[in-house]
Parts: C-alpha cells; structure tokens; sequence
C-alpha cells in the first residue's frame, strides 16, 4: 500500500517530462488533488497501474496485472490485460465479413474479408486478430502532467482493409476522474469496434477477499445480446428480467453463483436502456470504493475472468496468483458482430467520410 505523500513525490518526481523510449516503460499521471493516479505503457496504450483512495484514506491498485510490464507481449495467456481494443473488439463470426455486410458473407464473394480464428473455439476472431490494436507498439504524441496521448498506425493488419490512424487519449482529474478517448480515420472502408479492456478488482486484495463475488454490480439495461457455443451473436436479444442477468437494481456479483452451483459465470454484452449515455457501476464495502462508469458506447460487456498468472507485488505477488473472479473485465463497447447481423441495423463501417469516436469516463468515489 502507498501513502499519499509517497504517491504525491512519485508523481513530481516522474514528470519531467519524460518521452518512454521502450513500449513498457510507464508513464505516470497524477490529478493534482491526488485522487488519482493512473501509469501507462505505449504496448496496447494499456493501462498499468490505477491507484484510488479507499475508506481508509489509503490508496489501492484496483487493477491487476503484470510487474513486468513486458508479459503484455509474452504471456501465453494473452488476457488483453487493461489494453485499449481493435481494430474490431470481441467476436467476428467466422472470422468472415463483408462490405457492405450481409448475414452470410460468401468465403470468396466480392468485398468480402477474412481476419485471423484466434478464439477459443477456433472459429471467430477475438479482439482484433493474434496483433490487435492491444499488442502493438503505439507512439507517444502528447504527454503532460494529467494526460497523455498515443497513436497507433495500422495498415491493413490482421486481414482488415485500409489504413487505420488511431489515437486514445488518457486523462486523469480532479475528484478522481479517468477518461479515455479514441479517434480514428480510415483511408477506405472497414468495421471499427474498440473498447478499454480493464479488469477490476475494488479491494485491491488488501481487504481480506480474493475476488470480486461480493462487488455490486448496477447496469441499467434491460437486454443482453444472446451467444451462441462459440460466443458470437445469435442475432436475438435476451430481456433480462427473472434471469440472472437483471442487474438494472444493484445487487451483488455472487447471486447468480451461489442460486446455481452450475453458472459458469459472465461474459454477455448488455445493450443500455438509455441511448444517450450508458452507465455502470461497481463497488465494494470492503473498501468502499465505488466506481461509476460513463460512456458513448451502446453496450457493456462484463466478463467474470479465470485469470491464471502470479499477482503484481502490491496485490501480494509473485507467490500468489490471479484466480477465478479474482476480477471482473467491464468494456465499453458497441453491438458485438453487428458487421455479421444486419437485421439489427446497426452501421460500424467506418472511412474518409465518416470517423470514430469512443469516449468512456471512469469516476471513483468512497461510499460510506
Ligand atoms: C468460414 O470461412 C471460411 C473461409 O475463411 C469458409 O471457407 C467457410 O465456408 C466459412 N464457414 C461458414 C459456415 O460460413
Ligand atoms: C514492440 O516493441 C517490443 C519491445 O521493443 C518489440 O519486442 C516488439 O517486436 C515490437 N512490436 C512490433 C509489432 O513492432
């Protein structure tokens, strides 16, 4: 654990500023208040460390991860860990679409685009491909006390067609706030779909728990997109009233466990009920650190994780590990594999006439 005048001199002591020269070396954010402060690394402009203040006046590391930020590139399990996402997020069935998209792309019809099998089941892309967006070297282009900005070029990687310029921007702020923001262009037509791959655990293992099953949970959304064996979406909606995936109360991660031994747990996309916005948020009594989470994405994907790799030191690392629901991944994200189900009308094709944008707004409080 570190105390605030600790992180304070940290924070004056890092920014010079100074320019990482290898994709791994972090670069430190502080609000001025020190509510927050948030370390990065070029390799997936990943998020390394996010230090908050908990009921106690302390700080807690509410993320996991790695003291060796270099296992972002070599970990064999590859859980995209606190990486920015894309070119496409989550699951493209088949590792197949078209554009214009149509619900059954011909392997070698006109327009039509293939991207690596590499999720479990061997037959969907997961997360952009074997090198998305998460395992590239991204450049710093800005960089101050509270912000920093990183650039990544893709070139037609992984399959995908055109030329892709992307920049995320982090900034931390007074009253505990972290905000990315993500702008693309692309040089001709393609699907893009990002999100912020952050796994989150509240107590940062200093409370006496080992997992997020006691965390509340509230997403204000009423459907959760159905999957199929291979997790890609049937096209339907599931309502979410009497199932356990109804969290529009707040209530804790652990119900829908301990009501069915056999619940293996989530990995679902709710749809938020509002379109303008989308909120979650999570918290813990334990240390009484509440998250609330804003964005301009139209869903969540909330994924109750196995990890399985050494702890970082100040989660009491390296003897002890990352197990199941250690953690819970929340990613901001649009409709999963809307490029390979058109009846839902939703457009992710993106070129010269028309940008992206994702902008997600993480505030942390301490609930009494
Ligand atoms: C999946 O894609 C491959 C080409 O990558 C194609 O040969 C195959 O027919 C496709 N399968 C289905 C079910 O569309
Ligand atoms: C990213 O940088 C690391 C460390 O310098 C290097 O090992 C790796 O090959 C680089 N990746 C790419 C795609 O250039």
């Amino acid at each position: 654990m570190y105390s605030r005048r600790q992180l304070l001199l940290a924070c004056l002591a890092v920014f010079s500023p100074v320019w990482a020269s290898s994709p791994f070396d972090e670069t430190t954010l502080c609000a001025p208040d020190g509510s927050i402060t948030a370390k990065f690394v070029a390799f997936g402009a990943t998020l390394t460390e996010l230090l908050v203040k908990n009921k106690d006046g302390g700080l807690t590391d509410v993320i996991p991860g790695y003291d060796d930020n270099s296992r972002l590139l070599t970990d064999q399990g590859h859980p995209v860990m606190n990486a920015m996402v894309g070119r496409y997020a989550n699951r493209i069935k088949n590792g197949t679409f078209s554009i214009p998209i149509t619900k059954y792309p011909q392997p070698d019809g006109p327009n039509v685009y293939h991207t690596p099998l590499n999720d479990f089941s061997g037959e969907a892309t997961i997360h952009g491909g074997i090198y998305g967006w998460d395992r590239r070297n991204w450049t710093i282009v800005d960089v101050s006390a509270t912000s920093v900005t990183y650039q990544h070029i893709d070139p037609a990687d992984e399959g995908f067609p055109g030329t892709v310029t992307v920049t995320a921007t982090h900034t931390v702020s007074n009253g505990g706030n972290l905000h990315t923001s993500v702008h693309a262009t692309a040089t001709q037509k393609t699907p893009i779909m990002v999100t912020q791959h952050i796994y989150w655990n509240l107590d940062g293992f200093q409370y006496g728990s080992d997992d997020i099953m006691a965390h509340q949970l509230q997403i204000p959304g009423g459907r959760v997109i159905e999957v199929d064996g291979n997790r890609v979406p049937t096209g339907n909606l599931i309502p979410v009233p009497g199932t356990p995936f109804d969290f529009r109360a707040a209530h804790a991660i652990r119900v829908a466990f301990d009501e069915d031994p056999s619940f293996l747990g989530y990995d679902y996309a709710w749809i938020y009920d509002d379109t303008s916005v989308g909120k979650t948020a999570l918290w813990s009594g334990l240390s009484g650190i509440r998250l609330d989470i804003e964005t301009d994405q139209p869903a969540v994907q909330v994924y109750t994780a196995s990890l399985n790799m050494p702890r970082k030191q100040v989660h009491g690392g390296p003897t002890k590990q990352y197990g199941a629901r250690s953690t819970v991944a929340i990613e901001q994200e649009g409709w999963l594999d809307a490029i390979n189900t058109p009846e839902w009308g939703v457009d992710q094709i993106y070129g010269p006439e028309r940008k992206f944008a994702w902008n997600t707004k993480y505030t942390f409080s301490v609930v009494k």
